[in-house]
């Protein structure tokens, strides 16, 4: 079958048709995969009625998975999914949905924030692939921006001025921002600041674009209020209607995004309805920025 992409978004993001995951895919499918993913940096597909092995077997024939370890505030023994998956439902181990305060679905509201997967890792992640199980009957949707339009529309001055700009993510910078900020020692242990330059040029179409995340909360060699207030302006510019595509979700659609190119959120739902969401991921080449030596 022929793999056809029709744009969906207002300047990015497009539908792809012509691929079943329950099959191996061919060299080709690979190729068409990966220039659909240069070109609109977000893929839908929909009706994919797969297993957790057969999208797990999907992602890894584009490449390197990477694995979800200590990233939420669950438990080696709550979880649902094996580490090859991010489990981005409100479930617990039973398939409950977690109780309105529980402190792990607070820790998980954060995803409603503009963000880059894994922009608090120092290798961070290149594709994320989400697919829908069940999902609520109203809200939920997943909101995409374009940080490569968000780039182009910079004026000179800003992008001379993000060009070289290196900053500090961490998943404590997004929960301050929701007002959660009782963390272990251990939390702060395990969820220490990383850098991440703020300009990122795509290896294959040279194209470049800003690397933010609700995770950024420092600017190197800034202060710290100044920094604050730039990266909120920055975010605010990058997710203006022009950039962004909004995904209401079907059960069985699989949504694939470029973390390097784009930003995501997650909108609300009624806190009592499953949202059972699934992700792979695709580790990135490498570290974005030097890190400071522990
Ligand atoms: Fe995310």
């Amino acid at each position: 079958m022929t793999v056809t992409i029709r744009q969906v978004g207002p300047c990015f993001a497009g539908e792809i048709d012509g691929i079943d995951m329950r099959r191996p895919l061919t060299r080709d499918e690979v190729a068409a995969i990966h220039a659909g993913m240069d070109k609109y940096a977000v893929l839908v597909f929909r009706d994919q009625k797969i297993t957790d092995a057969q999208q797990l077997a999907f992602t890894q024939s584009l490449g390197e998975i990477e694995h979800a370890i200590g990233t939420s505030l669950r438990a080696a023994n709550e979880t649902r999914l094996p580490t090859t998956f991010a489990d981005v439902s409100n479930l617990d181990k039973n398939n409950t949905p977690y109780p309105r305060d529980d402190r792990r679905r607070l820790f998980a509201i954060g995803n409603r924030l503009w963000h880059s997967d894994s922009s608090f890792k120092t290798t961070p992640a290149k594709y994320s692939l989400l697919h829908a199980v069940s999902i609520p009957s109203k809200g939920g949707d997943t909101q995409f921006a374009d940080m490569r339009a968000a780039y182009d529309a910079l004026d000179d001055d800003t992008k001379a001025e993000v060009e070289g700009m290196v900053c500090e993510h961490s998943q404590m910078f997004s929960r301050q921002l929701i007002g959660f900020s009782d963390f272990t020692d251990e939390e702060r242990e395990r969820f220490r600041p990383v850098r991440q330059c703020m300009v990122r040029t795509h290896p294959v179409t040279g194209r470049k674009s800003l690397y933010l995340s609700s995770h950024a909360g420092e600017i190197v060699g800034w202060p710290m209020p100044e920094a604050r207030g730039y990266l909120r302006d920055l975010i605010e510019h990058a997710t203006q209607r022009e950039f962004v595509y909004t995904h209401k979700w079907r059960v069985d659609d699989l949504v694939m995004w470029d973390n390097r190119q784009t930003m995501h959120r997650a909108r609300p739902f009624p806190a009592h309805e499953p949202r059972d969401m699934r992700r792979t991921t695709l580790i990135g080449d490498g570290p974005t920025a030097e890190q400071v030596a522990a």
